[in-house]
């Protein structure tokens, strides 16, 4: 998709759900990466945050460094960006090991790769940048893409709203429940809820929904249909072994 932003006349991609992950090469804290290539195989969360030394970002570092391996342990890989060079990342990933006690969190050590992005290239790319926010910093952008390298989940948030960690690894689990189980998530979904079984796509098999008598089968009504489905089936499944 192209769009104009309102206070430029600049056109900008904002890549969609569905859409192909854009293709870049970049200079990262842990050496080069080529993306999404080297991501195959893996789920992918590529975030953008405004700027090193800043203490919303700083507290979304910790939190996100702290809960890596729970991202890993659903074969999903972590990738931060920011419009800052390498050194700066360097220094400011020092210092938060170094100097920073949050929250109980201390001497965290960021390992997944943070991406410089002085020249605005990758920003640009994946629609980063919301000038109405700000036309020098990235706004908290979330891309969740697969192992074939498509954009499954997108959620933006402003400069000021650190995101919620938890979240992300409930969408990460909720989407790989959908794909491994041809179920969807409804709403506050957390593994071992019921899940929602597809809508009747004829009219015979809406009757026979409302007929099931299937103790793990729920139907509110002919369109919805809940089922059970265990926490450990759906870690079994998606828990990298
Ligand atoms: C922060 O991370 O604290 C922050 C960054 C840019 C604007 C406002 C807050």
């Amino acid at each position: 998709m192209e769009q104009t932003q309102n206070n430029t006349s600049q056109v900008v991609s904002m890549p969609r759900i569905g859409d192909k992950a854009p293709e870049f090469r970049a200079v990262t804290t842990q050496g080069s990466i080529n993306f999404p290539a080297d991501y195959r195989g893996s789920w992918v969360i590529l975030f953008s945050h405004p700027a090193d030394f800043t203490p919303v970002c700083t507290s979304e570092f910790m939190t996100f460094a702290t809960m890596e391996q729970q991202f890993n342990d659903v074969n999903c890989k972590l990738v931060g960006l920011s419009i800052d060079g390498l050194y700066s990342h360097i220094a400011w990933l020092r210092t938060i090991k170094e100097k920073i006690e949050y929250k109980g969190m201390k001497e965290v050590e960021v390992n997944f790769p943070l991406i410089e992005d002085i020249t605005m290239n990758v920003a640009t790319k994946y629609g980063m940048i919301m000038p109405g926010e700000s036309s020098t910093k990235a706004v908290r952008a979330v891309f969740v893409i697969d192992p074939i390298g498509v954009i499954r989940t997108i959620i933006y948030y402003p400069l000021s709203l650190g995101r919620n960690f938890d979240e992300l690894l409930r969408v990460v689990i909720a989407l790989q429940t959908a794909d491994e189980f041809s179920v969807a998530t409804p709403a506050d979904w957390r593994p071992g809820d019921d899940v929602i079984v597809p809508t009747a796509g004829s009219c015979g098999v809406a009757k026979d929904r409302m007929g099931t008598h299937d103790a793990d089968t729920k139907c509110y009504d002919w369109f919805f249909c809940t089922k059970k489905l265990a926490k450990e089936t759906i870690m079994d499944k998606i828990l990298k072994k």
